[in-house]
Parts: structure tokens; C-alpha cells; sequence
């Protein structure tokens, strides 16, 4: 499989804009749907943050995931595009009073509930609407993945989810309420691990002792959930545009002790779409340094903020130029020193004008960008509407 770069439609485009390659896109669609048939009672819902685009949601879900919501807006989006409500499970730290009733409303799945005081009040709102939610817990298994610090959250102690301490007195606490019904256990730790059974066989052995230990108390747990997190290769996403779903899901299946009445769910975002998306840029300016040369391109931080925020790398390539490689930092035009994509980066001779592609960007690119310097989001085209 390879990407396509439709160039002669991207020079009529105005720049820049996010480019989804959708045959990219299917392809990784359908290699989760066949491991997700192999292992049988298990649900995937995508993790909708990662690409909230309206031309990317329906092809999702046309492909029967489910979605995993973090808003009331993504929750919308959700329905919008086609996931049915039955398959949305709605997360998150702060979900505000209007959230709660619109997935109540909906008749969403589940709320993965974060704290004793968010169970109070979802309970509340069901009862003053005539219904009963599905809860699932979210735990944290103080598992550490070996990620980035700013997107691991596995920990003991952090903003997210509920202690392992906790666990039963919470369980305790949904059972004695009239309007909620624990219906399983969340887990997430964190996001572009690569090392999969060093971060992801833990988790499973801490759910395996955290299920016993319930299980001795006879409580039934339907549901686990182990979130998201498995990564992609932002280095060279070319040889590997489909990233590692058996393996991954496979591991975690066979690693688990689950019985066949309990269901299997993962919350994929980042490796559903982020190879099937390049932001696709101009370069405005080659500029001559006293050490160094600059290709300042029309895409910023503002587009693309994961090089600035998280030092996150992404591969550039020069659609235009064949010529000879040199070596360039290659940088954005917003006024911020830390909008920098890449620092001597070897690319074919660039001149104002060129096209270039920011690779691997289809995941917290687009759903990231950001209207500073008073700049216009960019638009996002998918191959099909291009050719
Ligand atoms: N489930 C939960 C509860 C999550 O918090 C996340 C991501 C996911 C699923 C999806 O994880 P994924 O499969 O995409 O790793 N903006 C950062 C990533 C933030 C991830 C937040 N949570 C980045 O650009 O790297």
C-alpha cells in the first residue's frame, strides 16, 4: 500500500489543508474489523478526538465501530455521522449537567464515570429524566507507560479516573443508587506506546487481579475496556501505514482472563487515523541564516501544534522538488519561537512554492488546530472528493 498525493488537484487548493488518503484509511479500517471478528465478543469504538472531520466520521462508522466520546459536541458529531447511540461510550474528568442529560437523552451505552461526586450527579440527572445509566469506572491501574510525559496518565495519581483503593467502595456506592447500573471497569495509560507488551501486559495482569478480587465478592464485571494507546510509526510512516492491530489486540485478549460472557472494548483514536493524514503546506520563504537556512512554510503551530507541544516528530517531505538534499529547519509562520516542525531536516533543493507534506498527521492535527494569530482552521479534503 502506498499513499496517494493527488498533486495537480493540491495546487488548485488554497494552503494549508489537512489531506486524508481514504483508501489509506479503509484499508486500516478493514484490519480492525478482521481482528475484532477473530476475537469475537469485543467492541472497538474510536476514539473521536483524534479526528473529529465529518467527511472521516461516516466512513468510521460505516465500518460498525463504535465511537468514544470525550463531549457533548463529539457525542453530536457522533450520532451525526452515523455511530448508533448503543455503541457511544462518553468520558472524561468534567462532563457538565447538559452532557450528562444529552447522553442520557441519547441513550448512549455508557458513561465511563471519573469520580464519586460526577456518579452523585449523573444519578441525579437519570432520576429527574425517568432513567436508569449504564456506569462503567475508570481506574487507575498505576501501570506506567513508556510514552511521552504530557499524554501518559496510567499513574496512581493524577487528574484521571478513580484509585485502585477506591475501586470497591465506588462499586459499592453505583449499587446503592437507584438510577445507575455498573456495567463495567475502564482502563486508558496513556497514548503512542509502542512498547506493547511491556505497557500493555501489565495492565492486563493488575485487570486480572482487580477482577478476581471482585469476583471473590461475587460481583459480575460485563465489561472491560482498556482504552487506547496503541502507536504508530511517525518515523517512517510510508513503510508502515498500517499499524499493529492484531498484535496488539490479539495480546491483549489472549492475556486477560475474561470469560466469554464479558465483553472486550478498545478505544483506538491516534492508529485508526493519523497515517491517512498529511497537513499539506507552501513553502512561503527559503531564507539564508549565518549557519543555517530556513523553509518557512505556510502552516504553523496553529495547524499542527504536536511539534511544538509535545517535541513530536513528523516526517517532511518536499512533494515538488527532485533536486539535490540539503538540509533546512523547516518552520511555521506564527509568532512563537516554538513553532518549529523540524530542525535540519534533508530535503530535496526547496523553493518558494513547493508543496510540502507533513506526514502522520491525520491523528490530533486537525482537532488541534487552533485560531491563533487570528488564522482561518483549515480546511480537510479526502482523496475520494479529489479525484
Ligand atoms: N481513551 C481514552 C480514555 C483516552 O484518553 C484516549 C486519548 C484514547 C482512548 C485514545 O488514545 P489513542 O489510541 O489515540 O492513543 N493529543 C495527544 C494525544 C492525547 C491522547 C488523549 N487520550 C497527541 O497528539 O499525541
Amino acid at each position: 500500500m502506498k499513499t496517494t498525493f493527488p498533486l495537480e488537484q493540491f495546487q488548485l487548493l488554497k494552503t494549508p489543508f489537512y489531506y486524508y488518503d481514504t483508501h489509506v484509511l479503509r484499508a486500516t479500517l478493514q484490519s480492525i474489523c478482521k481482528e475484532k471478528e477473530a476475537l469475537g465478543n469485543c467492541e472497538v469504538h474510536y476514539a473521536i478526538k483524534a479526528n473529529a472531520n465529518p467527511k472521516l466520521l461516516p466512513i468510521i462508522s460505516s465500518y460498525g465501530l463504535g465511537a468514544d466520546c470525550v463531549s457533548g459536541g463529539e457525542i453530536e458529531a457522533a450520532l451525526k455521522a452515523g455511530f448508533p447511540a448503543e455503541k457511544i461510550v462518553f468520558a472524561g474528568v468534567g462532563k457538565a449537567d447538559w452532557e450528562i442529560c444529552l447522553g442520557l437523552d441519547k441513550g448512549i451505552f455508557c458513561f465511563n464515570v471519573e469520580s464519586v461526586p460526577e456518579l452523585e450527579v449523573i444519578n441525579e440527572l437519570a432520576g429527574t429524566m425517568g432513567k436508569v445509566a449504564n456506569v462503567a469506572f475508570r481506574i487507575n491501574p498505576d501501570v506506567e507507560a513508556h510514552t511521552h510525559a504530557h499524554i501518559t496518565t496510567g499513574l496512581a495519581e493524577n487528574k484521571f479516573g478513580i484509585s485502585m483503593a477506591d475501586m470497591e467502595s465506588v462499586i459499592a456506592r453505583a449499587a446503592a443508587l437507584q438510577n445507575v447500573r455498573f456495567i463495567g471497569l475502564h482502563f486508558h495509560i496513556g497514548s503512542q506506546i509502542l512498547d506493547l507488551e511491556d505497557d500493555f501486559l501489565p495492565l492486563c495482569d493488575r485487570i486480572n487481579d482487580l477482577l478476581e478480587q471482585l469476583g471473590k465478592q461475587g460481583i459480575v464485571v460485563e465489561n472491560i475496556n482498556v482504552g487506547g494507546g496503541l502507536g504508530i510509526d511517525y518515523e517512517q510512516p510510508e513503510s508502515h501505514l498500517l499499524p499493529e492491530f492484531e498484535r496488539y489486540m490479539s495480546l491483549i485478549a489472549t492475556h486477560l482472563k475474561l470469560s466469554p460472557a464479558q465483553t472486550l472494548h478498545f478505544e483506538p483514536g491516534r492508529s485508526v487515523v493519523a497515517q491517512c493524514g498529511s497537513l499539506i503546506s507552501r513553502v512561503l520563504y527559503v531564507k539564508q541564516g549565518t549557519n543555517k537556512q530556513f523553509a518557512i512554510l505556510d502552516a504553523g503551530m496553529t495547524e499542527l501544534i504536536r511539534p511544538a507541544l509535545y517535541q513530536a516528530h513528523h516526517a517532511i517531505e518536499n512533494l515538488t522538488s527532485k533536486e539535490e538534499k540539503e538540509k533546512y529547519d523547516v518552520v511555521g509562520p506564527i509568532c512563537e519561537s516554538s513553532d518549529v516542525f523540524g530542525k535540519d531536516v534533508c530535503l530535496p533543493r526547496v523553493h518558494r512554492g513547493d508543496l510540502m507534506a507533513l506526514r502522520s498527521a491525520g491523528a490530533y492535527g486537525e482537532s488541534m488546530a487552533s485560531g491563533y494569530n487570528s488564522r482561518a482552521l483549515p480546511e480537510g479534503y479526502i482523496l475520494e472528493e479529489l479525484i
